[in-house]
């Protein structure tokens, strides 16, 4: 008899009919399924505390229970993660310590460390539980390289000001491309972002001036809240210190820069009060990084429709860095090129009154861009707005 047989709910289980057993077996096994193979190989190799974690947790009956409780559209393994981190962060006696040896790489092996954290979070699920009803959003500044990218050659095409809507902002920090400094290697300065060009496309140049940034976000953050720049800071992985030190050395800045308008929704929801916010007569780039995998399929099938009628009607762009493959409903175009490494971001554009254009591929982080800009046709709509883009 398998040992797990011991366990109450799988006895439980047993003691269901047969259909509701099969069913939460189901859904088990594919919760399991989403904790294997939440991290990729490359991070895998590189972050052995964090991948002990996953992997031990899809074998707990109770990290998996926990995720299925968790509303549908935020059923994803890092939200359990970063509400360990959060517990850790906020100076739990038995995770504080665990977390701080994993940051630090010494003390407690990572497998002993995952043991130590899956037995707590069995023996107190209710303290995690505390914190699910929280919201994935590690909001990754590394993917200004990209959003930097984009605005160099909207600036090279003719827009010389423009405003920033950032759909599924989290904090808001890659409302702020005018701040950041890019290198493509790793110079040591802990704020620059590196985003290595594989195309050798010529990126440098002036941006566009920022007239407005402005968010969108059912759960907006705002680093000027202590707890919200502690909840960014547990979406981070423990190891990764290199992005936790960017954050640290951000956040104090960000308090000072300007201004954002945070509007509190979903992307359907806000986007005509965020195009209206924008009306200032300089062109508006709406964005996102990260975000759609979390819509439904219909919702993806409308922001796309949604966004298709704005862009043909208004001097707005609309660009978004996303896994095709977690995408279905926005229909991505077909890219010209294969990502020239595995796992790669798609960077889809949209300018006014054209279609939906590949403009390459980027690391999910932003750690490299390989930039294949495509030229719209010239559209009446782009030409009576005097936006050059259109014209090359
Ligand atoms: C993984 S984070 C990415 C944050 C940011 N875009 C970045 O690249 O760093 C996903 C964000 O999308 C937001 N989000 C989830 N569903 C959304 C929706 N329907 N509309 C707008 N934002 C949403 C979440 O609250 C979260 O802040």
């Amino acid at each position: 008899m398998p040992e797990d047989l011991n366990d109450d709910g799988l006895k439980h289980r047993f003691s269901m009919s047969p259909e509701e057993s099969a069913r939460i077996l189901s859904e088990h096994e594919d919760a399991a399924r989403r904790f294997r193979t939440a991290m990729s190989p490359e991070d895998r190799e590189r972050l052995p505390y964090y991948r002990h974690l996953v992997d031990a947790l899809s074998v707990s009956d109770t990290a998996l229970d926990l995720l299925l409780s968790v509303r549908r559209e935020q059923q994803n393994p890092m939200l359990l993660l970063a509400a360990l981190h959060y517990t850790a962060l906020l100076g739990n006696p038995t995770l504080g310590p665990l977390y701080a040896n994993a940051a630090s790489g010494t003390g407690t092996p990572p497998q002993d460390f995952a043991t130590a954290v899956v037995s707590f979070l069995e023996q107190s699920p209710d303290v995690i539980q505390r914190q699910l009803h929280r919201s994935t959003q590690t909001n990754e500044v590394g993917r200004s390289g990209i959003v930097i990218a984009v605005l160099r050659e909207l600036r090279r095409r003719g827009v010389e000001k423009i405003n920033l809507v950032d759909v599924g902002m989290s904090a808001g920090l890659n409302l702020y491309p005018d701040h950041y400094r890019v290198v493509q290697k790793d110079d040591g300065s802990v704020d620059a972002l590196i985003c290595e060009d594989l195309t050798a496309f010529n990126v440098e140049g002036p941006l566009p001036l920022i007239e407005q940034r402005i968010g969108i976000d059912p759960s907006p953050l705002d680093v000027a809240v202590d707890d919200d720049a502690l909840w960014l800071r547990a979406c981070l992985w423990p190891e990764d210190t290199r992005r936790t030190r960017r954050l640290q050395a951000l956040i104090p800045e960000v308090r000072n820069w300007e201004r954002i308008l945070r509007l509190r929704g979903t992307a359907l929801e806000m986007i005509d009060e965020a195009i209206v916010e924008a009306g200032n007569g300089a062109p508006t780039l709406v964005f996102h990084s990260w975000v759609a995998a979390y819509f439904s399929l219909e919702e993806q099938q409308a922001w796309r429709a949604r966004m298709l009628k704005i862009t043909r009607s208004k001097p707005v762009y609309w660009f978004y860095l996303e896994w095709p493959q977690a995408i279905p409903g926005l229909q991505p175009p077909p890219a010209s090129t294969t990502s020239p490494q595995l796992g790669g971001s798609q960077i889809v554009l949209t300018s006014p009154g054209g279609e939906p254009q590949p403009w390459g591929w980027c690391h999910a982080h932003g750690h490299w861009l390989s930039f294949e800009p495509v030229s719209d046709k010239a559209t009446p709509l782009a030409l009576s707005l005097g936006i050059e883009d259109a014209t090359d």
